[in-house]
């Protein structure tokens, strides 16, 4: 069963429409419920009047603050009103909620709801928030919502004694998640008197402690249920809509279904945070790098959603997978009257690779090296010291990842590429390499629950049921779950059953995220299976519930980073090849290799799945996704102005897989389904400078940036580098 590439059981009725998501729960006879919107940055509420839409026929209520009985929820820390009491901190916060007999009663309803504000200053981005003299986005606290440092060695000594010494600045826009079904749920009491949501999320266990809280309710008493889910991608660890949804069948004692448009869903969800990165490196003229001093400033919005970890793992990704002896990082997360930005597949990883791989590109360059060697001299090794000060978790094989990929660009990649002088059209090649965790990281709580019970005759086992509550967001963990049981219980996979999807039925196995759920989801029911086999063997009941716990990670002092972070890495490494309109500035990215230690691959096929969606997301971070928020408001809330990647925009990807067994996985697994958006932004950059001489240093690389660094670059008369990789 490992490694073989079983078909997705979900597949068919996924691509026949047949697959039932969220939206496709909904039954006559259900109340609907509709979000009014703020729809502006920053203000005080004068009043609500929602007298008019109550008298509306058909109307079955307007809930507001004072209806939900603890108004606050958040993932880290609970700081985010469901339903806004006086205050409007972004344009998606919610101000009322109308509960109506049909959608088109609760919308008109909802235009009938008299609202009066008081306009108040609109903190617009992260520099703005950190000036002495900018308005509070929370009364009661700094705009700071987290300043995280790291410190190793003596930087400025460093900097003294160098051969080079580079300074840079680069930002990252949001990101929006942009999955296929939008925010939708239905929710109803059911005959034992307990509330049932029904929506899709990335926790069932989490999204049920947060909504308990809400209500004021056991949580025995609500169950959450996940339907078939559209993609998540980090965008559905926040709550968004299934509260609302929640509390209106709550309050109204009525099955009551919600559904968000694009639109709502684009203003009212979170989105991957912006960052404005400020790099000084320095190295010696062989090559080795000194020095790496880094300020990360990034735009928390008006929550705390996940922005805390998020920068966390910004700060300590700010070196990139390279051993460096002096390092200063300041990771800066502030408060601002935008969109709460939160968790996007790389979570942090992606912005600070993009400013990271770019340093050690350029370096290479002012040192006339090949940008591969300056990698090789630098890369970790197993035993290597973290800037956080201690060892890497073992199987450290970035050297072996990079390797594989410089081998199969050099197949694939064969001959130097030559530009004619008279085409507008020019290529160029780039790489760059990647780390990420897998899993929590600063001493969060991480342990996945399994439950696995036996059907057995008499010689042999017949079945087996695993218990284990976890959603699979579309990249099939499910399978992959089933697969690790067949194999550690020698059953044909149609054997066993999976039951995973409620709250009510299936043990807590965490969250979908941070490329988890195989290693932790995978081991614990891999142990559960084991333990199961064990008692049956010595005559025991078969079954057994088995809690798996990571290795412990511990937080960082927040003056010198010191601690042990993660319990797992990924690495990966890519070479791009892209074509440059040098009229227009529009880049093609042509051909990608992507090489991955994945451990084990459970699923081969899953795998290469997550490497092609994964980077269909990063061209759309690097390239295309141009978000724009202007003093608080959202100007791209669509997808005719926010633009997505589509089938043409994709270069032809080779992704490549290495298998080094990672001590704790289950056969070897560990998680990779963020790692191919880690590299690529630099990766382009690099591609692109080597087509056009030009660096861009600011994403997305739209054509007027692209065109704009062009310019710059031939106004300067800069000579075109011309150090390629492995070319001389
Ligand atoms: Mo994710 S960004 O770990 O859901």
């Amino acid at each position: 069963m490992i490694g073989a590439s079983a078909p997705r059981p979900d597949a068919l009725d996924k691509v026949t429409g047949a697959a039932r998501y969220p939206a496709d729960l909904f039954t006559p006879g259900m109340l609907h419920a509709k979000a009014i919107f703020a729809h502006r940055a920053s203000a005080r509420i004068v009043s609500i009047d929602a007298a008019a839409a109550q008298r509306m026929p058909g109307v079955g209520a307007v809930l507001g603050a004072n209806d939900v009985p603890y108004n606050r929820f958040g993932l880290i820390e609970a700081d985010q009103p469901l339903l806004c009491e006086d205050r409007v901190r972004f344009a998606g916060d919610r101000i009322a909620l109308v509960v109506a007999d049909t959608p088109e009663i609760a919308a008109a309803a909802a235009s009938l709801v008299a609202i009066e504000y008081e306009d108040l200053p609109v903190v617009a981005d992260a520099l703005e928030a950190l000036r002495p003299d900018a308005p509070r986005v929370h009364e009661d606290r700094s705009n700071v919502l987290l300043h995280q440092k790291v410190r190793k060695g003596d930087v400025a000594a460093a900097f003294r004694s160098a051969d080079v010494v580079l300074d840079a600045e680069f930002s990252t826009g949001w990101q929006e998640h942009a999955y296929l079904q939008p925010d939708a749920g239905i929710a109803y009491w059911d005959d034992d008197g307990r509330l049932v949501l029904e929506t899709a999320g990335q926790w069932l266990h989490e999204d049920r402690r947060q909504i308990a809280a809400m209500l004021r309710m056991p949580e025995e008493r609500l169950v959450v249920r996940y339907a078939k889910i559209g993609g998540a991608f980090g965008g559905r660890e926040d709550l968004s809509l299934p509260p609302l949804v929640a509390l209106a069948a709550w309050r109204l004692k009525a099955p009551v279904a919600m559904r968000w448009s694009r639109e709502e869903s684009i203003v009212g969800h979170h989105k991957r945070h912006p960052f404005r990165i400020t790099s000084r490196w320095a190295a010696m003229r062989d090559g080795t790098i000194v020095a790496a001093q880094t300020r990360l400033v990034a735009d928390g919005g008006a929550y705390a959603s996940t922005s805390a970890e998020v920068l966390k793992c910004a700060t300590i990704f700010a070196t990139g997978p390279y051993e460096i002896a002096n390092v200063a990082t300041d990771g800066i997360v502030c408060y601002t009257n935008n969109v709460p930005s939160g968790a996007f597949r790389g979570f942090g990883a992606p912005q600070a690779h993009f400013a990271a791989e770019s340093m050690v590109t350029r370096l290479a360059h002012a040192l006339g090296l090949d940008p591969a060697e300056v990698r090789r001299k630098n890369l970790y090794r197993e035993g290597d010291i973290e800037s956080t000060g201690r060892p890497l978790p073992a199987g450290v094989s970035v050297r072996e990842v990079f390797a594989r990929c410089l081998e199969e660009s050099r197949s694939l990649f064969p001959v130097p590429l030559r530009n004619g002088s008279l085409s507008p059209l020019r290529r160029g090649i780039g790489i760059a390499c990647g780390i990420k965790n897998v899993g929590y990281s600063f001493g969060f709580p991480e342990q996945a629950t399994a439950t696995v019970e036996l059907d057995v005759g008499s010689v042999a086992i017949r079945s087996a049921r695993v218990r284990i509550g976890t959603a699979d967001v579309g990249q099939g963990a499910h399978l992959v779950l089933r697969q690790i049981a067949a194999e550690a219980l020698d059953l044909d996979l149609e054997r066993v059953y999976a039951i995973t999807d409620a709250s009510d039925e299936a043990p807590n196995a965490g969250s979908a995220s941070a490329s988890r759920m195989t290693l932790m989801g995978g081991r614990a029911v891999k142990d559960a299976c084991d333990e199961a086999r064990r008692r049956w063997l010595s005559g025991e009941t078969p079954a057994a519930t088995v809690q798996y716990r990571a290795p412990r990670t511990t937080a960082l002092d927040i003056e010198t980073g010191d601690g042990t972070p993660n319990y797992c890495y990924g690495y990966v490494a890519q070479a791009v090849e892209v074509e440059v309109d040098v009229r227009t500035g529009l880049v093609r990215v042509v051909r990608a290799i992507s090489v991955h230690d994945v451990g084990r691959a459970i699923n081969k096929q899953q795998v290469e799945g997550q490497i092609e969606g994964c980077i269909a997301q990063a061209v759309g971070f690097t390239l295309t996704e141009n978000f724009i928020c202007k003093e608080g408001k959202i100007l791209t809330p669509y997808f005719s102005t926010y633009l997505l990647p589509t089938a043409l925009d994709m270069p032809e990807i080779h992704p490549v897989i290495v298998e080094n067994p990672d001590p704790n996985g289950p056969y070897g697994a560990r998680g990779m389904a963020e790692m191919a958006l880690v590299p690529f932004a630099a990766a382009v950059a690099a591609a692109v400078h080597d087509a056009t001489g030009a660096w861009v240093s600011d994403l997305p690389m739209t054509p007027e940036r692209v065109l704009g660094a062009i310019r710059t670059q031939q106004r300067e008369g800069r000579p075109a580098a011309t150090t390629q990789f492995e070319r001389g």
